[in-house]
């Protein structure tokens, strides 16, 4: 069976776009892969956290993975700093890790801009620890958004030159991987971009988020004055509307309310109450789990616990076997 490894930055809540977008794939994914979901959080000290938001990130991304489905069960399900294995294999990666290729990555161009006056060497093998997480599973399969693409080649690269420079087929290589082929794209409610993408705090519904809250939000969305032609085209705030009706509610809603566009008969007002509704009637379960799984403390020990005891497993293995390629060995 291949091997699954994808890495969750704990960097806060998670919105419908991660879960329509990514953790939907993940459930899909436990039952047919060997599958590592992990809390990076390592890379989550690039910005210096403070101890007690680092805590609270982590264990907010555990309770909302678990909350919308993920099966510890099923999957290995683990926080990064529980597996040392991960730095070592990081530290024999750098050794083969050019600083010319590092300083060239597009995501280490754009933090220097994000942070000037932090730029730290652990930016610069952020692409280093990340195909660690990967490789030190011997993964195959990798499901991230396109964003993560380069990162990934990188990935690739580290590996290949591994079993180049010891002459040894050991790491596999690691591909960006969609578990279905129509990605869904989910829109911000600010008439923009995508749902998480831009900063406002309007854009994006939470799955924690309170019915309340999501009606007020959802009630704020741009639009327009409404159309002026029968069967004329969205323009991009009304269509991601639409693409959020899609997503959330039924055929036939999503049919009345087209159709009330198309005959330019349509009150936006009404389509918000009902988006609004729908979107309160996906997320509640999940919203009931967050709170629920949140008050156990001692369920997400045993979750952390199990977890870091498979992907011990997995990583020592690899840990072993690289020790003595790379020629560790003992007396
Ligand atoms: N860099 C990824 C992101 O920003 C998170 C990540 C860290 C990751 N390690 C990984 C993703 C390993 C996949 C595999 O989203």
């Amino acid at each position: 069976m291949e091997t699954v490894v994808s890495g969750i930055r704990s960097t806060g809540k998670l919105h419908l776009g991660n879960y329509y977008g990514a953790i939907q794939n993940f459930v899909k994914m436990q039952h047919e892969y060997n599958c590592f979901f992990f809390i990076a959080d390592w890379h989550s000290l690039t910005t210096h956290p403070t101890p007690s938001d680092l805590h609270s990130n982590v264990k907010q991304v555990l309770v909302e993975y678990l909350a919308a489905g993920l099966d510890p069960e099923k999957s290995t399900l683990y926080v990064q700093s529980d597996v040392p294995e991960t730095t070592e294999l990081y530290l024999y990666l750098n050794m083969n890790a050019y600083v010319g290729e590092l300083e060239r990555s597009t995501s280490f161009k754009d933090k220097i801009r994000a942070q000037p006056d932090n730029v730290n060497a652990g930016l610069l093998t952020y692409p280093v620890l990340m195909a660690a997480d990967i490789i030190l599973h011997r993964a195959t399969k990798v499901p991230v958004g396109k964003d993560q693409e380069q990162h990934l080649e990188m990935s690739r690269t580290f590996a290949n030159r591994f079993n180049r420079l010891y002459n040894h087929d050991y790491f596999p290589e690691p591909y960006a991987f969609n578990f279905s082929d129509n990605l869904v794209r989910i829109p911000g409610l600010d008439g923009k971009g995508k749902m998480g993408k831009s900063e406002g705090e309007g854009n994006a519904v939470y799955l924690s988020d309170s019915p309340e809250i999501i009606r007020k939000k959802v009630m704020k969305a741009v639009t327009d004055s409404g159309p002026t032609a029968e069967n004329q085209e969205k323009p991009v705030e009304i269509q991601n509307l639409f693409d959020l009706l899609k997503v959330v509610s039924t055929p036939d809603t999503y049919e009345h309310f087209d159709n009330l566009y198309n005959t330019c008969q349509i009150r936006y007002g009404d389509l918000k109450k009902q988006l609004a509704e729908d979107m309160i009637i996906a997320t509640t379960p999940i919203r009931n789990r967050i709170n629920d799984i949140s008050q156990d403390t001692s369920y997400l020990r045993q979750v952390a616990r199990h977890g870091a005891i498979k992907a011990r497993e997995s990583a020592s293995k690899t840990i072993r076997e690289v020790r003595e390629i790379i020629g560790f060995r003992s007396f």
